[in-house]
């Protein structure tokens, strides 16, 4: 009866609701939520998903809460056990046939989830300093890890599968670098002071990051350095022929700019003991990096001419000249080898070899890095380890190399290098750098709680550690030395567990549910294939003999028609998508069901409205919204069953012609199947 009000409870609360009104409209009155998906209250109930389902008392089937009316004294509980399974399990069928990357692949697999995707697209529109932007979302030093980073993205990227990935790394920095150029690049806006102080020891990629962003957020930045300027590893491990001082300094510059203060010179346990240092702040964050050379533990180390990797590149770094001869031998196959060889050329040296235990293909250094170095003239030793640094007179005269051999597959899947009894080879040589891995320095931080691999330990997800208002990352922290975007990724977890902290509440990361694609070099088979834009670099010949950048950098109609050969793998739906909201709510599993799709597709055939079938769930909620509310019945549940899609009814042009371009159906598809072209 109109007007008649009826009582009924949900969740335990007594709740009022019109007579005649669902369960559903019921209970998102009074505040509770329900998922749903096919529902929309200008449409009659359907009752097509079943991820609305409750229980009511005395009845033994579940209930569709969009489609079930409320009536006097129903007991309504929308949280129990046989529910919450219900919609998990109707959700995770509704999955299990949804074809659809949620974000690009080389988002998800950049360590610090930078938005790719996006700013390849801004870049190939000429929006430079808007892609310079959307990286320093992420980070402050785009110009710089753009020319460092060894781009886990570029592994991911689906372009592979065509002919080659982008090149993103090259694109972020070629933004950052036009975006400085122009003028255009834009500085991030900072909120009103918060009153609370943050200290940060190490100006590295982590500290810097963690600095930038609590800046941004108001808290009053301190970050203290062992080393004359800031930059850390990036400045003073990395040489200056692939990031360039003055590159690196404008951004640690604008960092400062942002109201940061720095403070160089300065070590702990030397200018202040960690505890003093700790009652000067609200927040700590403990980011110093590793910056000892991990030993190769052979006979002769102590001997005068042996380096370790990144104390040579150090040297070099801050202008020195270290005495290295003629003949050197770099130890390791990591970019700090690679860095290491190639500045040995750069300052002298006639002949360098890189002495690796395995072959080419199982060198953890970039391929380009290793190319450039042959290039320029190092000659690689594979399949060979060191066994004995020969000296006279307390200096370095040669070293005996084991010959190794590739054995059986280790835990990582890589042939473990097994010596070859008996067989060695002696080389001459001046100088040995021993590039095989670096570790943090604990002195000074004897209060941190250490792993058993001597670094500070950290919880993986905030990185708190066990001391009230200390946190810790980058390369210091449990697994120790990586590369810098992922020391980038736990400084922003880090800065966000601060910020949390500071505000008096406690920050716990949870995991996103994704859909994601599996898809092969067949489904892109249709692709133009486009070759990768090549970097133009200064020959071998001149550049072996100084320090002046590698690259020349790309032009701007170079990097659109790069950014341009994006396949745009991440759906445009993501933020809008109640398809994936909901999945994340009932924390579903978006695998477990897969099965075979049904119909994959792309069409484009009504008027200016794209459907991806691939993604569609056939809930038929664009068809309804056409014929209940746009009046104009164009669109059809085509097919019968798993073959079912969306298409204009009859395919007849004249019903297409109809189309009154409304987008009612695009905006209110639950999924991002549909989409404006
Ligand atoms: S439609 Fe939703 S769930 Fe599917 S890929 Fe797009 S955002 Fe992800
Ligand atoms: S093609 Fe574009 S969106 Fe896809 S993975 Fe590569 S860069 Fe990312
Ligand atoms: S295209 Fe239509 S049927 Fe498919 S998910 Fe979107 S609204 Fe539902
Ligand atoms: S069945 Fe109720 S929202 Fe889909």
């Amino acid at each position: 009866m109109e007007n008649e009000i009826v009582n009924l409870v949900i969740d335990g609360q007594k709740v009022s609701a019109p007579a005649g009104s669902t369960i559903l409209a019921a209970a998102q009155a009074a505040g509770i939520e329900i998922p749903n998906l096919c529902f929309m209250k200008e449409l009659k109930p359907y009752g097509a998903c079943g991820v609305c389902v409750v229980e009511v008392e005395k009845c033994p089937k579940l209930l569709r809460a969009c489609a079930t009316k409320v009536a006097e004294g129903m007991v309504v509980n929308t949280k129990g056990e046989r529910a919450m399974k219900a919609r998990k399990l109707a959700l995770e069928l509704l999955m299990g046939d949804h074809d659809g990357d949620c974000q690009g692949p080389c988002k998800l697999n950049c360590p610090a989830h930078t938005d790719c995707q996006k700013y390849v697209k801004e870049i190939a529109e000429g929006r430079f300093a808007d892609a310079a932007a959307t990286v320093m979302e992420t980070f402050p030093i785009p110009a710089s890890i753009g020319r460092v980073c060894p781009h886990p993205c570029e592994k991911a990227c689906r372009r592979r599968l065509v002919e080659a990935p982008i090149s993103i790394a090259q694109l972020k920095y070629f933004a950052a670098d036009q975006a400085r150029k122009d003028g255009t690049l834009r500085a991030p806006t900072v909120a009103k002071p918060t009153g609370k102080k943050v200290g940060i020891i190490g100006g590295g990629p982590a500290g810097l990051t963690a600095a930038y962003k609590l800046a941004q957020w108001g808290h009053a930045v301190t970050v203290y350095d062992q080393m004359p300027e800031m930059g850390g590893m990036l400045r003073y491990g990395i040489p200056a022929y692939r990031l360039p001082k003055d590159v690196l300094k404008a951004e640690t510059d604008a960092i400062a700019a942002l109201g940061v203060t720095f403070v160089n010179d300065f070590k702990i346990g030397r200018d202040a003991k960690f505890e003093d240092f700790c009652g000067w702040f609200d927040a700590v964050i403990v980011a110093n990096g590793a910056w000892k050379s991990t030993s190769m533990r052979v006979k002769g180390e102590d001997l005068s001419g042996v380096w370790g990797g990144i104390d040579f590149l150090r040297v070099v770094a801050t202008g020195g000249k270290p005495d290295i001869g003629e003949r050197v031998a770099v130890v390791g196959g990591g970019n700090t080898a690679m860095d290491a060889c190639r500045t040995a050329v750069r300052v002298g040296a006639k002949e360098v070899y890189v002495v690796y235990r395995r072959t080419r293909k199982e060198m953890p250094a970039e391929d380009i890095e290793i190319t450039e170095a042959e290039e320029e003239g190092v000659k690689f030793k594979f399949l060979y380890a060191p066994d004995e640094i020969l000296g006279e007179g307390g200096k370095v005269k040669g070293m005996r190399l084991q010959v190794m051999e590739l054995g059986e597959p280790d835990e990582r899947g890589r042939r473990k290098p097994v010596p070859v009894a008996g067989k060695f080879e002696e080389i001459a040589l001046d100088s040995v750098i021993a590039a095989i891995g670096q570790r943090n320095d604990p002195e000074g931080f004897e209060a941190l709680p250490q792993t058993q691999k001597g670094t500070i330990a950290a919880d993986e997800g905030n990185f708190a550690t066990s001391l009230p208002k200390v946190f810790a990352c980058g390369d210091t922290v449990n697994k120790g030395a990586g590369i810098a975007i992922g020391a980038i990724a736990q400084a922003n977890e880090a800065a966000l567990a601060v910020d949390a902290f500071l505000r008096g509440g406690e920050y716990k990361p949870v995991q996103p549910i994704l859909s994601e694609r599996e898809v092969t070099e067949k489904d892109f088979a249709d692709r133009e294939r486009i070759a990768r834009v090549a970097m133009p670099q200064r020959p071998a010949s001149e550049r072996r003999n100084d320090f002046k950048e590698v690259n020349l950098g790309l032009s701007p109609e170079a990097a659109m028609a790069e950014a341009k050969r994006c396949l745009e793998c991440g759906c445009h739906d993501y933020h809008d998508c109640k398809l994936i909201r909901t999945a994340n709510l009932l924390r579903t599993d978006t695998k477990r069901l897969r099965g075979a799709f049904h119909p994959g597709y792309v069409e484009k055939e009504l008027v200016a409205i794209e459907r991806n079938q691939r993604k569609c769930i056939t809930c038929g909620q664009c068809v309804r919204v056409c014929e209940e509310i746009a009046k104009k019945g164009i669109l059809g549940l085509v097919g019968r069953g798993f073959t079912t899609v969306i298409k204009p009814e009859f395919r007849d042009p004249a019903t297409i012609a109809g189309c009154a371009e409304c987008h009612l159906c695009v905006d209110n598809c639950p999924t991002g199947s549909l989409r404006l072209c």
